[in-house]
Order: C-alpha cells, then sequence, then structure tokens
C-alpha cells in the first residue's frame, strides 16, 4: 500500500502518531521506518520533523534500519534468564548464523532482546512478530524456526 494511503486512514491529529508509525512500519516487508515515512508524517500531522523522529527513535518497537521479515524478540529478564534464556539465545545466534540485532543474509530474521513479554510462566519465552512462544529449550528451537522458513 502506497504511503500516502496509509496516512489517509488516520485523522490528522498527532494523537495517532504512534499508530500512524506502525502502520507505516507494519506495510515495510523490511520491517521498519525509513526517514522519508518520518518527513511525511511530520507534514501530515503538522508537527516537527524532530518529534516524529524522537518518537520513533525512543520506542524499541520501532526500527529506523532495515530488518528481516521475522523479528525474533527473545526475552532477557529475570525469569526467563532463571530459565536459562542465555543458553537460549546462545543457541538461537548459532541457529541463525547471527548476532543481537542483526539480519540473517536471507533477510528472514533478525534477532533483538526483549524485556519481559508478559509471560514467565512458560518461561523462557521469545516472539517471532506476533507470535508468542513459550517453553523454549535448546532441543525444541531448530523445528520452531522450521516453520517460519
Ligand atoms: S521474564 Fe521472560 S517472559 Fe517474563
Amino acid at each position: 500500500m502506497e504511503r500516502k494511503e496509509i496516512l489517509k486512514q488516520f485523522k490528522k491529529d498527532k494523537d495517532n502518531l504512534i499508530n500512524i508509525l506502525h502502520a507505516l512500519q507494519n506495510n515495510n516487508p523490511q520491517n521498519y521506518l525509513d526517514l522519508g515515512n518520518l518527513k511525511e508524517v511530520a507534514i501530515y500531522l503538522n508537527i516537527t520533523y524532530s518529534h516524529v523522529y524522537g518518537v520513533a527513535s525512543y520506542y524499541t518497537m520501532f526500527s529506523l534500519k532495515p530488518r528481516g521479515k521475522y523479528i525474533v524478540r527473545v526475552c532477557n529478564s529475570p525469569v526467563c534468564n532463571m530459565e536459562k534464556s542465555t543458553e537460549i539465545i546462545k543457541e538461537i545466534k548459532d541457529l541463525l548464523l547471527i548476532d543481537e540485532d542483526e539480519t540473517t543474509n536471507d533477510k528472514k530474521f533478525t534477532l533483538e532482546l526483549s524485556e519481559c513479554l508478559g509471560r514467565c510462566d512458560t518461561a523462557p519465552g521469545m516472539m517471532i512478530n506476533e507470535d508468542v512462544i513459550g517453553n523454549l529449550n535448546t532441543e525444541n528451537l531448530k523445528s520452531i524456526f522450521e516453520k517460519y522458513k
């Protein structure tokens, strides 16, 4: 969908800034906001570019650089740490051959670490885009990632 069509879905109200940024990022197959997006949002909402840039760069859910089709967010908070999430993170890095904040060569996966996902009862956990996946262990990771290939 064209950028202008997305903007038209929202009233010209600065309270819509975050929702507009989400819609633009979700519309981008590389899962990020380019600077052209930010400039156009500033014009559309009649607010400063620096305000839009500040919001887009403050929230970790937004990215200003291209990412993979799937964003893998592995919980790195205390409960998951106690359930060996550091081993899970290392295993995912080995499986995808990338480090944190990197994207696989085929542009499929970007690995990010995350704060608590609110699913401590199934720790350790991660999200792949909108899917929350718990009870991770070094044995089930490979089959989980196979589903997204
Ligand atoms: S600490 Fe990992 S989901 Fe809560």
